[in-house]
């Protein structure tokens, strides 16, 4: 199947597509990327490498191109990275306090030490004006790259543009900005986990006779682009089956002590309900207590979430205790963020634009596999069977 970005990419013989892309509005760029299918991917081009940088190879890439290498990982003006005897890699967290930033920054921690490298951490605690200012000391402090996981893209576009523009590599994590003014993104699909998910309820309702089946929607802080993304695909995937209807939704920033009051709120209101989706794995815990003290039959309820941590309070727990029914196994990309900071820094390559990592489901009929090969706390094999990074991450 073509579609516009195989189209657009059917021009790929002229060198500075790669370039030209640049002038794509965010939006496009978004609708770009979600529609990139493998073959579109297979028929991007990366620009020919400035004076000084390589391009990638294909076997460093842990996951799949969506944009290609432009023709270096920084503004044309800039040098790549001078030879150091010691690297300082900085990581700004949009907000420490929830689990799976927790493990996305172990992780980037282990792989960092593993690799010789220090990094410096900052915690926005979910406050914008916070982030900005702690990306701006670590500008002031002179570190050698930036990674940041940005709490909001709109808030945070310009400052993170102002460190690539300073000629400091700045790797985007998890929520991507409004702009493309940095080294690289690395993230899942939210948009496609969204569908997996709506797909899943769609099913879920079918399989169960429910006609009407009525969701609640518990969202995630709205200026974050996985929250859309997900909102998004949730409501493709479910549009097969008209019987789901998402009666309600609200706002509950990702977190669970919101999630309780809101799903509480959307659960006095509706008497008949059937799925609750939360945006993440807190929120859909946060979601089940809610329907708990409600006094509602919990065995009637299904509650999707998305994360997937091999935690003790994580989502492959939840399912296998049968209080999350389904979710998703997002990855943090601390490991590949490492990686990618140890070429551009050391081997001047160039990374490309947008690499995409895979998810995966977690339901009844696997959780007890992943639980395994994750090694989380009920694992009934003497520990992971695949080294996988979030297992590290969680242990
Ligand atoms: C943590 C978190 C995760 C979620 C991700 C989306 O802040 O809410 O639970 O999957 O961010 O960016």
């Amino acid at each position: 199947m073509r579609n516009r970005f195989a189209k657009l990419l059917g021009a790929a013989a002229v060198p500075t597509l790669a370039l030209g892309l640049l002038a794509l509005s965010p939006t496009m760029y978004r609708a770009l990327a979600q529609d990139a299918t493998a073959e579109a991917t297979a028929a991007a081009t990366s620009a020919p490498a400035a004076a000084g940088w390589t391009t990638y190879t294909d076997d460093m890439v842990d996951g799949k191109v969506i944009l290609p290498a432009r023709a270096s990982a920084l503004p044309e003006s800039c040098p790549p990275p001078k030879p150091k005897d010691h690297y300082t890699i900085a990581m700004s967290q949009a907000n420490k306090a929830e689990p799976w930033r927790t493990a996305m920054n172990q992780q980037l921690e282990a792989e960092a030490q593993a690799e010789g490298f220090d990094i410096v951490f900052a915690d926005a605690a979910q406050d914008n004006a916070k982030q900005v200012s702690d990306i701006e000391n670590f500008l002031t402090q002179g570190v050698d790259l930036l990674v940041v996981s940005p709490n909001e893209a709109a808030p945070l576009t310009d400052e993170i543009n102002k460190v690539w523009n300073a000629c400091i590599p700045v790797i985007v994590l998890d929520r991507n900005i409004t702009n493309t003014d940095y080294s690289m993104f690395i993230g899942a699909n939210n948009v496609a986990i969204g569908t997996s998910a709506g797909q899943y309820v769609a099913k879920w309702c079918k399989d169960n006779n429910l006609s009407p089946c009525n969701v609640l929607e518990l969202r995630g802080l709205e200026g974050a682009p996985p929250a859309k993304d997900r909102g998004d695909g949730f409501r493709a995937g479910i549009a097969d089956n008209p019987d789901v209807k998402i009666i309600a939704s609200q706002n509950a920033d990702w977190l669970r002590e919101k999630a309780v009051p809101a799903a509480d709120a959307m659960l006095s209101a509706n008497e008949n309900v059937n799925v609750i989706f939360g945006h993440n794995d807190p929120m859909a815990e946060g979601a089940y207590l809610a329907a708990q003290s409600a006094g509602r039959d919990l065995s009637k309820i299904l509650f999707v979430g998305i994360d997937g941590l091999p935690s003790a309070d994580g989502g492959i727990e939840s399912v296998l205790q049968n209080r999350i029914g389904v979710t998703f196994v997002y990855p943090t990309g601390g490991k590949q963020a490492i990686q990618w900071a140890k070429r551009i820094l050391t081997q001047d390559v160039v990374p490309p634009l947008w690499v995409e990592l895979p998810f995966s489901s977690i339901d009844p009929s696997n959780a007890q596999d992943v639980c395994n090969t994750y090694a989380c706390p009920d694992a009934t094999t003497g520990g992971a069977t695949e080294a996988t990074p979030e297992a590290t991450a969680a242990s």
